[in-house]
This record gives structure tokens, C-alpha cells and sequence, in this order.
């Protein structure tokens, strides 16, 4: 029965000829990569949205998807060590939980990269748009037809460029990665450092008006200190992209723990003090749900000139995030070709080391999303997969840790049971808290995933053994 059927841990290891990959990635950057990946717009935008959906309280909602994404991370420094394949979650899931668990994590990375590649192309473009308007390019090609508009051309602009680099070659885009990446802290750096100073205890009170669990508001929106933790989840993932590199990794066995646990170490306590600094400047209700809420609370603060350069500089450094999740979705649709799920000839590495095919073939998936559809609830489609995945991965520790514990882990994550569930209790407890329009979505984008499964992808997979 192929559905249970586990592939062995050698497996992990990846393979020779045309389909190995270049190892010209060392730790500053996969860190680089992890942070390029992980701030974005989730701290730029999702802050607006989660401050809407918890009042200041978002503080709480911050800590608590911190603190689940650390035990995430924590799983997959360990796994990613041990099996330094690059199929992340859906590798490790092979392996542990069986061909057809497997298949469903893998179907579901599919939604989160794919989702916030396109998530991030349009929210690049909500700032982009500004720039360009003036200069005689017409609105209509900058939205999509839900928002009124036609097309959205700066998103499928810039989701091709960051695909053309990646097609280039790993290490010149991991390199320009590191510089933007740069940008970005600093901006976030300047936002504190004017902001911080206007904070106002008042501006806390009342600190939860919308109470703790998700319920359903009078205007039909869903809210709650958990409900703003399940979108404000999209702000701290990222570094799970850095797993996904393994097999370009220099030296996998320290440098993949170091990338995935510092880049999220890093983040967090950036992001920390952001928080802080957004909620204490003005009362949350002035920059609730703001499709730019950094640059309105700079504004607003009087700040004009400040606030443009946060704006600019987010334009210049967002591409980071498309960066690793194009590069995460390019390796992980590879290692599914590999496995006969997809077409064996789109898994060639091309003269350059990379797969160029398969980025060519996401690029152009994800651009069409990004260019059609608007940008609301794809985020929380977005992190509706990732928790699937994440609560696999944390599965898959805890499992491995009972069946194998023996086995040579170059990382060991300390505290593994505790570690485990807080990934599998709490990526569950935050995918209940998503709104309900995205669970019966994500409900739907698996049914698909298992039909596809069963008439096309199992055959498929047999006949590749
Ligand atoms: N964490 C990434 C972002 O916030 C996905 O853009």
C-alpha cells in the first residue's frame, strides 16, 4: 500500500548526476536567506490587519505566533540536519509519516510558497504603484479586477525579475540578497528609533477590546488576540525556506541550525520592538488595517520625509521575501518531479547549477495568481498550508525522537517533547483560529490535492521507483 510506505533516511541524501545541485551557500547566507524570507509584509502590512483583528494586544498575538514559530523552527533545525535533502517538510514527512501524509504536506507547501510569493508581489506593488502612477502608468494595470482594476503588472514585473536571478545562479542572488536584506533591518531600524520615542502607555488602554479567542464580530469580521495571531503567523515564517536550500548548503550540518534558529531569533526581536513602537505612537485605531500602516504612523507623526523612505526602501528590499519563497518553491516542486510526482523532465539542473526549468514554470504560476487575484485572504491561505506543514514537521519530531533515538542528529533541539507538541498543539490551535472562509478554502485546495493524488500522483510515483 503506497499511501503508508516510507522512504529510508538514506534517501535523504540527494542525488548524483544531472540532478544535483551546486553547495556554494555557506551560514551568512542562509541567515541572510532566513531573514530576507522572513521579514516582509507581514511587519510591514499584517501589523495594520492583526492590530485591527486584537487591539494593542497584537503585542500578545506577536509572542504567542513567535513562540509557536520558535518551536517549528526548533523541529526543523533538527530534521533539516538530519535529512539535508531539499524537500523540506515533505521530505521529512517521507520519510516519517508515509508516502501519502507526505504528499498532502508537499501539496500544501505548494499553497504556502506559491500563495506568498503572490501575497508579496501585490503588497510590492501596492507600494510600487505610488511611484509609478505619477509617471503616466495607467491604474487599471496595477490592481487586479476585484479592486477595479485589470491586471497587475508591477507584481508579475517583479516576480519575473527575482525568478530571472535565481535562474542566474544561487550564490549572485544570495549575494544581493545579503545587501538587501541590510536595507530592510535598517528601515525597520529607523521606523523604532523615530517612533519609539512617542510612545504612550495610554495609547495601550483598553489593551484587549476584542477578548482572547477568535469569535465573530457584529461587522462580520473575525476577531480576538488568537484570531490576530493566526494572520501575524505570516510575519515569522521564512526560515523554513532556509531547509529548503540544504543541498546548496557549504556545510549543512552546522549551517542550516544556525540560518533557521538565528534568522528567527534575529526577526523576533526585531519585530518586537516594531510592535511596540507602532502600538504606543497612536491610538490602533488610526492605523488599523492600513495597506501601508508604518508609513501612515511616520505621516501622522509628522515624519513626512521618513515616511517616504520607509516606502521606498520597502519597495527596494520586499523582493528579498519573493526571493526565498521562489527559490523554496523551485526546490521543492524538484524534489516532488524527482519522486515521479511531477514530470521527471522538469527536475533538470541546468548548466548553471540550477533548476532553471522548474523556477521558469513557478515563476510563471505564481505571477499569473499575483497579476488576477487581490491580495486579501491569500495571506491566510498562505499560512493556512504552512501550519499544515508545520504541525507535520513538529509530527515528525516527536515521532523520530521514539522510533530512531539513535539515530546521528547534528542538531539537537533541547526539550524535543515540549518542543514537538508546542509545534503540533499550537500550529493546530492557530489554523482553527484562521477565518472560517480560509479553513473551508484550505479544506477544498486538499480535496483537489487528494483526488490529484490518487487518480495521477501514486501511479505516477510507483512507476518512478
Ligand atoms: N514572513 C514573510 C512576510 O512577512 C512571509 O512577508
Amino acid at each position: 500500500m503506497s499511501w503508508t510506505r516510507r522512504k529510508p533516511m538514506e534517501a535523504m541524501t540527494p542525488q548524483g548526476g544531472g540532478h544535483s545541485m551546486a553547495r556554494t551557500l555557506s551560514w551568512p547566507h542562509l541567515l541572510a536567506l532566513g531573514v530576507g524570507a522572513i521579514v516582509g509584509t507581514g511587519i510591514l502590512t499584517l501589523i495594520g490587519v492583526g492590530a485591527d483583528r486584537a487591539g494593542p494586544a497584537v503585542l500578545i498575538s506577536f509572542a504567542i505566533a513567535g513562540a509557536i514559530c520558535a518551536c517549528a523552527a526548533l523541529a526543523y533545525a533538527e530534521l533539516s540536519t538530519m535529512m539535508p535533502a531539499a524537500g523540506s517538510a515533505y521530505s521529512y514527512s517521507y520519510v516519517v509519516l508515509g508516502e501519502g501524509i507526505a504528499w498532502i504536506v508537499g501539496w500544501s507547501l505548494i499553497l504556502e510558497y506559491s500563495l506568498v510569493v503572490s501575497t508579496v508581489a501585490v503588497g510590492w506593488s501596492g507600494y510600487a504603484a505610488p511611484l509609478l502612477t505619477p509617471l503616466g502608468f495607467p491604474e487599471a494595470l496595477t490592481k487586479g479586477p476585484e479592486l477595479g482594476g485589470l491586471i497587475n503588472i508591477p507584481a508579475i514585473f517583479i516576480i519575473g525579475v527575482v525568478a530571472a536571478l535565481l535562474m542566474f545562479g544561487t550564490r549572485e542572488s544570495a549575494r544581493l540578497n545579503t545587501l538587501l536584506v541590510l536595507i530592510k533591518i535598517a528601515t525597520l531600524s529607523l521606523f523604532v528609533w523615530v517612533a519609539l520615542p512617542a510612545f504612550d502607555a495610554q495609547h495601550l488602554e483598553p489593551f484587549m477590546p476584542f477578548g482572547f479567542a477568535k469569535h465573530m464580530g457584529p461587522d462580520g469580521i473575525e476577531r480576538g488576540v488568537m484570531a490576530a495571531a493566526a494572520i501575524i503567523f505570516f510575519a515569522f515564517y521564512g526560515f523554513d525556506a532556509i531547509s529548503t536550500a540544504a543541498e546548496e548548503a557549504k556545510n549543512p550540518d552546522r549551517d542550516l541550525a544556525i540560518g533557521i534558529v538565528g534568522s528567527l531569533i534575529v526577526c523576533t526581536l526585531i519585530y518586537v520592538l516594531v510592535a511596540a513602537a507602532a502600538v504606543g505612537a497612536m491610538p490602533f485605531t488610526r492605523f488599523a488595517d492600513s495597506p501601508e500602516p508604518l508609513a501612515l504612523i511616520l505621516r501622522e507623526m509628522g515624519q513626512g520625509s521618513i515616511a517616504r523612505i520607509v516606502a521606498i526602501a520597502a519597495v527596494i528590499a520586499l523582493p528579498t521575501v519573493l526571493l526565498g519563497f521562489l527559490y523554496g518553491q523551485s526546490r521543492i516542486f524538484l524534489v516532488m518531479a524527482r519522486d515521479g510526482f511531477l514530470p521527471q523532465s522538469l527536475a533538470r539542473i541546468s548548466k548553471r547549477g540550477t533548476p532553471a526549468r522548474i523556477t521558469a514554470v513557478t515563476a510563471v504560476l505564481v505571477a499569473v495568481i499575483a497579476g488576477v487575484l487581490p491580495i486579501d485572504q491569500i495571506a491566510a491561505l498562505a499560512n493556512a498550508g504552512t501550519l499544515i506543514a508545520f504541525t507535520a514537521v513538529g509530527a515528525c519530531l516527536l515521532i523520530l525522537r521514539r522510533r530512531a533515538p539513535d539515530l546521528k542528529r547534528p542538531f539537537r533541539t533541547p526539550a524535543a517533547t515540549l518542543v514537538g507538541l508546542g509545534a503540533v498543539l499550537g500550529c493546530a490551535y492557530l489554523f482553527l483560529s484562521l477565518p472560517m472562509k480560509t479553513i473551508y478554502a484550505c479544506l477544498i485546495w486538499n480535496a483537489i490535492g487528494l483526488a490529484v493524488y490518487f487518480l495521477y500522483g501514486q501511479k505516477r510515483a510507483s512507476a518512478a521507483r
